[in-house]
């Protein structure tokens, strides 16, 4: 059984509120941060720690925080990226929903150590129902005063306000998103600047994801020491992924950085295996925006080890034989799934996602929906498949934010991986469009 740092009590009958959250020794990294520590030293515990973004870029989170500009005169803001929008990513949601004052602790401890008076949660449009959950928390943090004015007396204050995004992906990306917190349409800038420099506002801001700030409370508590303690190499601490797809046990788990893809595929404590006794054809490991690989190469390194779920092993080859750990979406897929159809599906998303600033993206992501529409209905032909690799080169790095690159990640590797599968359906066309028709090598 693997550690939990994070979901430990998360069963607990009334976790939920202040006093259950309190008695199970919720807000002491608020105490010891606030009373014994500069937020120097907070910052230096989380970057000792090793912990790495979490919302799926793996940047060092102490290292952003180090990074924050401190210019005379200009507030400093943290930001809670909450606005959890990548397909097959669910773990934000589910923290939230069931442990919103381990978000609420974190944010105070973090906003400590940034130096900021006024801190954001903004959370995804279609989570209503989690953000009156979050609203409740903070209530209940004010009124036992770990939230307002001289908090526990130590002289630091902190106003703490959760925001609704419109239901856009767009705004999951970090620039966009602080674009429609400042009430504009959420369209990403030009980076750099980045926000540690010309954030909210045109103020320093750090962006950090919910589990990355969910984190920060154990940190503070247990010692950066004991943190990096566990993992493997730069992966250190625990990572919550979200599974799903053709696996008998889909859900949220928490692992420690460094067990095996194998175990965590198929032992009981995490997916248990392959649903209906079926074989495994491929996964996502790390959402949608990641390369697809077959099974071979998601079990194996391109060395032939076992790969395991650490940023470093998954992305080990670069993207022809490795992908990424990403928001931790991780998404298996059986052998009667068909790749094309899946992979249509995902352009489908991304061209109406994209926000239209950037040609590449704009035009590509249609382009890449069209064919694939094409030679999922049997109307494709051989050198479709070849002008899927080319547009989505024509994507890859031309663009102002990371979606390009997303819609076309997943799309190359789709053909680089399954190709006989796209010239299946384009010699197969009455098989293709009959509903459910799955390429079968046999
Ligand atoms: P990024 O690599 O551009 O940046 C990572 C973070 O480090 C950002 O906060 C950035 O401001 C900061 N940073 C990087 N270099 C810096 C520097 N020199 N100075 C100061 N700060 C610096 O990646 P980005 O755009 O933040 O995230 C992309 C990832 O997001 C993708 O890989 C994907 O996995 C993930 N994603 C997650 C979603 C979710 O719902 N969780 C949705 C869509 C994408
Ligand atoms: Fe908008 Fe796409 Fe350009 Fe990002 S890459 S700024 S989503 S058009």
């Amino acid at each position: 059984m693997g550690r939990k740092l994070l979901t430990e009590h998360i069963n607990v009958e009334g976790i939920e509120t202040f006093d259950v959250y309190r008695k199970h020794g919720g807000y002491a990294s608020v105490e010891k941060a606030l009373k014994t520590m500069t937020p120097e030293e907070v910052v230096e515990e989380v970057k000792t720690s090793g912990l790495r973004g979490r919302g799926g870029a793996g940047f060092p989170t102490g290292m952003k925080w180090s990074f924050l500009a401190k210019p005379e005169g200009k507030p400093r803001y943290l930001v809670c990226n909450a606005d959890e929008s990548e397909p097959g990513t669910f773990k934000d949601r589910y923290l939230m929903e069931k442990l919103p004052h381990l978000l609420v602790e974190g944010m105070i401890t973090s906003s400590y150590a940034l130096g900021c008076r006024t801190s954001y949660i903004y959370i995804r449009g279609e989570l209503m129902y989690i953000l009156r959950i979050l609203e409740k928390a903070i209530a209940e943090a004010y009124a036992n005063g770990f939230l307002g004015e001289n908090i526990l007396g130590s002289g630091y204050s902190l106003d703490l306000h959760v925001h609704p995004g419109g239901g856009a992906y767009i705004c999951g990306e970090e620039t966009a998103l602080l674009e429609s917190l400042e009430g504009k349409r959420g369209n990403p800038r030009n980076k750099p600047p980045f926000p540690a420099v010309w954030g909210l506002y045109g103020c320093p801001t750090v962006v950090n994801n919910v589990e990355s700030i969910a984190t920060v409370p154990w940190i503070v508590n247990n010692t950066a020491a004991e943190y990096a303690k566990i993992g493997v190499g730069r992966s250190t601490g625990t990572k919550l992924i979200s599974a799903g797809g053709n696996i008998n046990n889909p859900g949220v788990y928490e692992i420690e950085m460094g067990i095996t893809v194998e175990e965590f595929i198929y032992s009981d404590e995490y997916c248990g295996g392959i649903w209906k006794g079926r074989d495994m054809k491929a996964v996502i490991a790390g959402g949608s925006s990641v390369p697809i690989l077959p099974k071979d190469l998601i079990l194996k390194t391109a060395a032939g080890e076992d790969r395991l779920m650490t940023y470093e092993s998954l992305s080990d080859g670069g993207f022809a034989t490795g992908t990424m750990l990403g928001s931790g979406g991780f998404f298996v897929m059986d052998d009667q799934t068909c790749i094309v159809r899946h992979t249509w599906t995902l352009a489908r998303f991304y061209h109406h996602e994209s926000c239209g600033q950037c040609s590449p993206c704009r035009e590509g992501t249609g382009w890449l929906e069209k064919v694939l529409h094409r030679i999922e209905y049997g109307h494709g032909h051989m050198h479709d498949i070849d002008l899927l690799v080319s547009v989505a080169k024509q994507i890859e790095g031309n663009t102002i934010c990371p979606l390009g690159d997303a819609a076309a990640w997943p799309v190359a590797a789709a053909v680089r991986h399954f190709r006989e599968e796209f010239e299946w359906h384009v010699k197969h066309p009455e098989q293709a469009t009959s509903p459910g028709a799955v390429f079968n090598k046999n």
